[in-house]
């Protein structure tokens, strides 16, 4: 008899609450994806991954480009979109603006002709902090927008001051109470704007803004992730003036109007880079498709000063994993450097090298949720600020661990391949707003892992 107590009646209810919201992103968006929230992962370690795995397209590209068709009327089709909860979750708040949103086979289409609401609530923000992303375009283009202020993530305080003074430049005028940013211009106007840290968000949302903004605006210190490239050159294909697209100055020239367009989102880095790692840590050998070599250079070269041998071609990457894993220490920084979606997998990898490295994030100081849970699998791992010391174990040994955020989940799930014994990781709807069927295409490659509703209740 499992002793609940009235919290945990509360809990499963919110849960199920959000699984039906969920649920009904999905059947609008005629994914075959029935997630669950409450499933888990059962693993048995031991196996080597081996064969070939096509990456998804870019969760964090698709929750840019998303957004970004509120600025002009019309439908548009985002090809290689990925079916994740995240996609979902922002499917769900454009769709309560008066978005029609539609996925089928990857297809992403968005029919935003009809645009009623420039509202992003609580509900749909708590959810996905990436929701901040509508603020810049529904200033730009209907000159007013009510956006939820996203709140802190598993890891900490998440701020968004960076949106708010970018807006603010660009002559919005901006009040927050309630917990919402409240926006309003009757048309933005061009500015100079240096950001003083390198913020992918702030890059994103300031360069939607300007984009419709009357005369010049030039963008200092902007972010030059993959993600942010791609969504400039959307907004170039949809008839907006930018330039120095790819450099840490972007200048453009706003426009009156933009049109729909179909683009095909860029492959998913981090997946890519965490199937490279199952592969590292397994000693398999995989064959990664569909991904852009580039985007993820500076995982492949630590992969190598790891021991892995590693094929590069235009499309894809091979790796082959060593018997022994050597140490590396790894500093999580700002594209094109190792990027702190990484961090997580990276210490995975690291707890069973031949030796002690250390791995810092200097994106996000508390990103360390996962070492706990590495540590009931066995790990030898300590936190020292913002960095983690990690002195590598013969093996893991398989437990039952807790999903916290996204890429914590990941490092979870790579530790069970290789943990002596059954790992079960709870709570995977972590897992699933950010990598599509992973624990099918893991299969594939020989893991052995299944998913389970939990009986967490
Ligand atoms: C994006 O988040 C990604 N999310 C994150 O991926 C990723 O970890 C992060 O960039 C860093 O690469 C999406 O693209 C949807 P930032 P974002 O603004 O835009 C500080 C995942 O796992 N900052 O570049 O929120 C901030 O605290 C997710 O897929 C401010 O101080 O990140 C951080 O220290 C997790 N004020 C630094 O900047 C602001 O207004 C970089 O954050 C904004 C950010």
């Amino acid at each position: 008899m499992i002793e609940a107590t009235w919290i945990d009646f509360t809990l499963f209810f919110v849960e199920i609450c959000w699984q039906v919201e969920f649920l009904n992103a999905c059947c609008t968006c005629d994914s075959d994806i029935l997630i669950l929230s409450l499933d888990k992962f059962v693993i048995h370690g031991g196996k080597k991954l081996n064969g070939t795995v096509t990456i998804g397209g870019a969760k964090n590209a698709t929750l840019a480009l998303m957004p970004a068709a509120l600025l002009a009327s019309g439908t548009f089709h985002l090809t290689n979109t990925p079916n994740l909860r995240d996609v979902a979750t922002m499917s769900n708040l454009l769709k309560s603006m008066g978005t029609k949103v539609h996925l089928k086979d990857h297809v992403l289409a968005l029919d935003t002709t009809n645009i009623k609401k420039q509202e992003a609530p609580y509900s749909h923000v708590k959810k996905m902090r990436a929701s901040i992303y509508v603020l810049g375009p529904l200033v730009a283009r209907y000159g007013r927008a009510k956006v939820s202020l996203p709140g802190g993530c598993a890891w900490g305080p998440r701020p968004v001051n960076l949106h708010i003074d970018g807006m603010r430049k660009l002559g919005a005028e901006i009040e927050v109470k309630r917990g919402y940013i409240h926006a309003k211009a009757n048309r933005l106007t061009g500015a100079h704007i240096h950001f003083d840290i390198s913020s992918v968000g702030a890059t994103g949302n300031v360069l939607m803004a300007a984009v419709m903004a009357r005369g010049t605006t030039v963008i200092e210190n902007a972010a030059i992730e993959p993600e942010i490239t791609g969504l400039a050159k959307f907004l170039q294909s949809m008839g907006g003036k930018i330039s120095g697209i790819g450099t840490n100055r972007l200048e453009i020239e706003g426009v009156d109007e933009l049109h729909a367009i179909e683009v095909d989102t860029i492959p998913d880095r981090i997946e890519a880079g965490t199937f490279l790692v199952a592969a590292a840590m397994t000693g398999g050998k995989i064959r990664i498709d569909n991904v852009e070599p580039d985007h993820l250079s500076a995982v492949t070269a630590k992969l190598q000063d790891a021991g892995c041998s590693i094929f590069v071609d235009q499309k894809s990457i091979t790796l082959e994993g060593p018997d022994s894993i050597k140490p590396v220490d790894v500093t999580a920084t700002i594209y094109p450097g190792f990027p702190t979606d990484m961090q997580a997998p990276w210490i995975a990898l690291m707890s069973i090298a031949n030796g002690s490295s250390v791995v810092t994030d200097s994106i996000y100081p508390d990103r360390f949720k996962h070492v706990p849970e590495l540590v009931r699998l066995g790990a030898n791992i300590e936190l020292n600020k913002n960095a983690a010391i990690v002195r590598g174990v013969k093996q893991f040994t398989g437990a039952t661990v807790m999903s916290t955020d996204l890429r914590a989940s990941a490092s979870l799930i790579l530790a069970g391949l290789v943990a002596e014994g059954t790992t079960e990781v709870l709570r995977v709807y972590h897992l699933d707003r950010g990598y599509e069927a992973i624990e099918k295409k893991l299969q594939a490659l020989g893991a052995d892992i299944e998913r389970m509703a939990s009986e967490e209740f």
